[in-house]
């Protein structure tokens, strides 16, 4: 029924019978320029994520070698999602005739081949991602220190939201990518109590506790993380709803960049041309397993989180979040009939914080359970990993760890947030002694 991500790429004919193209015909302008456009600018240029730009001949060339390596060793471009679980409409990788272009093409001296052949530049909107109708900025410029530990920073921003407004797509931009290490901007409904003395505009700490309040409907608008991109609610006319009165709380992790600097970031937002039926809804970070043991050295620590829904809903969005230990995460649903499927399944790494957007939505009937199940690489041969020798728990620094999903939902735009996701399972024990908990709990646990 559903298109495996690679048949997409099979009808490009001018891709077909690379593999057997002697590697001298392989141009630049012909083969290799089509492929980064379609596969590696958007982050390759000027101003984005990676350290260079591949847009021209005089760029590119001198990665050639490189660029083999590293597609064939699937490092880029990035993507973890085990393909042998779950399809996804954003999949980045390459299909193998365009893997083979760019080894022949390194294979062959790298040629630019004939002007005429090359392809007219791609056109990149600098900035925006998305064609913002409102755009929701810090009020002042948040100045870090030079060194030291950057505690996560709360700050209220007012709304003035007049009507309920529907959101079709958001971005969040830092005005300084290279301090903020992830960020997110939650929207905060009139009459949360999270926040709610907070002065706006004014930076505050230890604000962790009460930000998940599905009750009184807090959601995330819009999320910075390295190579997320610009984020749509759009999945056949949903959108994500944020309700007259509104104000906004920004959440930053910033690390120092060894001299003073500055930062204000802001969100953008495209507005749905007309109400919508269906309201996309973000999990704030759940399943998440807050009890969570990870033993001192051990290089495969299983930790099992679980929510049940309680409401018919359809899932369409996946973020795992793990910290530098993270090594590789499952998601998996156990439905009320005792079936259980698994939807994703893919390798972590701390330096990526990709989400999967589900090529056609899964509907989760009342009673399913999301189940993750993930291991921790705790020994000294995780490069990431700041101290093999200490027993790790949850917590909102790097060096400690989570275990959390952001997963996409949607729901009749009536639903109430609060009935959407409740922690069942494993995720109700005590926190277990020295390791988990694992997957054995599962089955012992009566979730009812
Ligand atoms: C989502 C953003 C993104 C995409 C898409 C992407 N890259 Fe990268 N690339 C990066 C970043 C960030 C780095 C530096 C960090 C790293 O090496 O992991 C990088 C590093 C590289 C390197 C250096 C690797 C090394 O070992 O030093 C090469 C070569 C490269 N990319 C080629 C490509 C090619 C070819 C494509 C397209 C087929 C591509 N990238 C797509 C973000 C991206």
């Amino acid at each position: 029924m559903r298109i495996p991500p690679l048949v997409r790429f099979v009808g490009l004919g001018c891709l077909a019978g690379v593999a057997a193209m002697a590697a001298s015909n392989v141009t630049f302008n012909k083969e290799v320029l089509p492929v980064l456009q379609k596969n590696c600018q958007e982050c390759h240029r000027t101003g984005e994520v990676a350290p260079m730009s591949l847009l021209t001949y005089a760029e590119a060339r001198p990665w050639a070698k490189a660029m083999k390596a590293a597609v064939l060793s699937k490092k880029m471009p990035p993507w973890f999602a085990d393909p042998s679980y779950g399809h996804f409409a954003n999949d980045r990788r390459l299909s193998q005739e365009e893997i083979n272009i760019l080894s022949a093409w390194a294979d062959s001296g790298a040629p630019e081949g004939d002007a005429k052949d090359k392809p007219a530049p791609v056109q990149f909107t600098s900035g925006w991602k998305i064609k913002p109708d409102l755009v929701i900025e810090m009020p002042e410029d948040f100045v870090l220190p030079a060194a030291g530990t950057i505690n996560y920073k709360y700050i209220r921003v007012p709304g003035n939201i007049k009507e309920d407004l529907w959101v079709e797509a958001a971005e969040m931009r830092p005005s300084n990518p290279k301090v903020l290490h992830h960020g997110k901007v939650w929207v905060l409904p009139p009459g949360s109590k999270w926040m709610a003395d907070a002065e706006p505009g004014k930076p505050y700490e230890g604000r962790e506790a009460g930000r998940v309040s599905l009750s009184d409907g807090n959601d995330i608008l819009g999320k910075f993380n390295p190579g997320l991109g610009a984020q749509s609610f759009d999945i056949d006319g949903s959108a994500k709803l944020i309700p007259k009165g509104s104000d906004f709380v920004f959440e930053l992790h910033y690390t120092a960049a060894g001299k003073i600097t500055t930062d204000r970031s802001k969100v953008g937002v495209v507005l749905a041309k007309s109400k919508p039926n269906v309201r996309y809804f973000l999990s704030p970070g759940t399943p998440a397993a807050l009890n969570l043991v990870i033993p001192a050295g051990d290089s495969n620590a299983e930790v099992v989180a679980e929510s049940t829904v309680g409401v018919e809903t359809k899932l369409t969005y996946i973020q795992p979040h793990m910290h530098l230990r993270g090594k590789d995460y499952e998601l998996r649903l156990i439905y009320p009939t005792g079936e259980t499927q698994t939807v994703f399944k893919g390798k972590f790494d701390f330096e990526w914080q990709l989400g999967y957007s589900l090529q056609e939505p899964i509907l989760l009937p009342k009673g399913t359970r999301i189940v993750t199940i993930v291991h921790f690489d705790n020994s000294p041969n995780n490069k990431f990993n700041p101290d093999p020798k200490q027993e790790v728990y949850w917590g909102l620094q790097n060096w400690d760890e989570m275990q959390s999903s952001f997963l996409g939902f949607l729901v009749p735009v009536n639903t109430d947030i609060g009935e959407v996701l409740r922690s069942t399972g494993p995720s109700l024990l005590p926190r277990p002694q020295g390791a988990g908990p694992a997957l054995s709990t599962l089955g012992a646990m009566n979730t009812k």
